[in-house]
Order: structure tokens, then C-alpha cells, then sequence
């Protein structure tokens, strides 16, 4: 569904992806695994149009979207809840919900039924519905959080990718946070997720990539992953 073959892509000078290659098949949750600052965000940046990779080759359900403009990438079915609780804060919470299913207005994705998928973006996350009209600003940041995440939903996406959609949560919301991403991949939602919570990732998806300082270490089946050694001591140790 997701290939990202020998990506390349950096800031300025320096590059942080050193030809990275992983494939998020259909249906499947993927998980990115890596150390503060190994390029994770950078990865999903250059894959979603954020950032513009210097080479390689992004394909999406087999279409080429390699340094495709963000709204184009969006069109063509891939969402994007980015670190950092990006929501627009003078905007209520619904607002910023349908800004995120804006492509199905416009008919540049299929239209379906917007307000079903809000009241069911809205179920999935009460504390959202009980602060609708509430500008998406003063919300706590766990919480912009989670609607950067309902926001990316609302998309009605064939792959989101999902950076730390639990930084921040209180250890209640992180669970519910989880459940959640099993719940859309009952669904059948393609996903590709970074968590700092590595075990927990682990536990929920069906395969794992390792990145380490910009290119991929290790990857394999998420249940081998668990019980890799390295793995184990690199990410899955006491302090994660
Ligand atoms: N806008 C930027 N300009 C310059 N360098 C950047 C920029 N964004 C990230 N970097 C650098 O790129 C490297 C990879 O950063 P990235 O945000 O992809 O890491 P990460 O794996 O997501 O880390 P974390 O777990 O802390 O979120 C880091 O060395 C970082 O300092
Ligand atoms: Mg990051």
C-alpha cells in the first residue's frame, strides 16, 4: 500500500535519511522504532509532503508521490497526525475535524458521509465530544493531541501515519489511546506508527522497522522484534 524505497532527505546541509526502505502493506499496522533525534519524524514528514525528499521513491497504493505538494498527498488518501499537537488553535474542536475531511468537500476524495464519520470520530474520543465547540487553542495538550489524530481520521484515509499520537497523555488516555489505534485497525486502517512507548507499539503491530541514525537497522515481524536482544536492550529496557 506504503513503499518507501532508498529515501533520502534532510535539512539544509545535512542529511538525516540515509536511504531508508519500508513497506506498509494493506490492513497492517507498521511501527517505527528509533532513539530521540534517529529521524522519525522526518521520515513521516518526507513521506506526507511536509519535507521534500533529495531522492527515492514514495509510492502510495502503487501511484508515485515522491515530493508531491501535502495537499496532493492528502488527496491521494494518506493522512498525517504530526508531532507536536498541530491543530488550528483559533478553530473550534468540530472545526477542526471537518478541516480535516476538507479534500471530501471538495469531492478531491470520495465524499461518503462526513457527518457520520464525525460522530464517529467524536464517539471515539468523548473528551473531544464534550469540548466540540471549544477553540481547538485552549485545549490541555493532551488533548490538542488527540485531535490531531481524530482530525487526521476525519480523512477517511487509506494510510495515516501516526507520530506520537500519545506524547504528552495522562497513562489513563495512552491506553485509551491504543485502544483506539486497535480499534481502526479492526477497521482495517493501514497505519504506520511512531510511539515512544516501544513495547507498546510492538504489541499492537504486525511488523517493525528499527532506525537507527537515519537508516534501517532491523526489521521483521513485530512478536520476533519483542524478543530480539538488541532490540530489547536498545528500546524495550526500564526506561521505555
Ligand atoms: N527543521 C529541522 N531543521 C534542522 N534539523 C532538523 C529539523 N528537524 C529535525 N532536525 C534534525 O534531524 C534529526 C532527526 O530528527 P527527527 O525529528 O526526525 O527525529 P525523531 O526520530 O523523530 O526524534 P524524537 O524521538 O525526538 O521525536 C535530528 O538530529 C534533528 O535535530
Ligand atoms: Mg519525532
Amino acid at each position: 500500500m506504503l513503499t518507501i524505497s532508498n529515501l533520502h532527505a534532510g535539512y539544509g546541509k545535512v542529511e538525516v535519511l540515509h536511504g531508508i526502505s519500508l513497506d506498509v502493506p494493506q490492513g497492517q499496522l507498521v511501527t517505527l522504532i528509533g532513539s530521540n533525534g534517529a529521524g522519525k519524524t522526518t521520515t513521516m514528514r518526507a513521506i506526507s509532503g511536509m519535507l521534500k525528499p533529495r531522492s527515492g521513491r514514495v509510492t502510495l497504493g502503487g501511484k508515485d508521490i515522491t515530493g508531491s505538494a501535502a495537499h496532493r498527498i492528502a488527496r491521494a488518501g494518506l493522512a498525517h497526525s504530526p508531532e507536536g499537537r498541530r491543530v488550528f488553535a483559533a478553530m473550534s474542536v468540530t472545526d477542526n475535524l471537518l478541516l480535516g475531511a476538507f479534500p471530501r468537500f471538495t469531492r478531491a476524495r470520495p465524499k461518503g458521509d462526513i457527518q457520520r464519520d464525525l460522530d464517529r470520530a467524536l464517539a471515539l474520543f468523548p473528551r473531544l465530544k464534550e469540548r466540540r465547540q471549544q477553540l481547538a487553542g485552549t485545549l490541555s495538550g493532551g488533548e490538542q493531541q488527540m485531535l490531531a489524530m481524530a482530525r487526521a481520521i476525519m480523512l477517511n484515509p487509506d494510510v495515516v501515519l501516526l507520530d506520537e499520537p500519545s506524547m504528552g497523555l495522562a497513562p489513563i488516555l495512552v491506553e485509551e489511546v491504543f485502544r483506539i489505534i486497535q480499534r481502526l485497525k479492526a477497521d482495517g486502517v493501514t497505519m504506520l506508527l511512531v510511539e515512544q512507548f516501544a513495547a507498546a507499539a510492538l504489541n499492537v503491530a504486525d511488523y517493525g522497522y528499527v532506525l537507527e541514525n537515519g537508516r534501517i537497522a532491523v526489521h521483521g515481524p513485530a512478536a520476533s522484534l519483542k524478543t530480539d536482544p538488541k532490540v530489547i536492550a536498545a528500546y524495550l529496557g526500564g526506561a521505555h
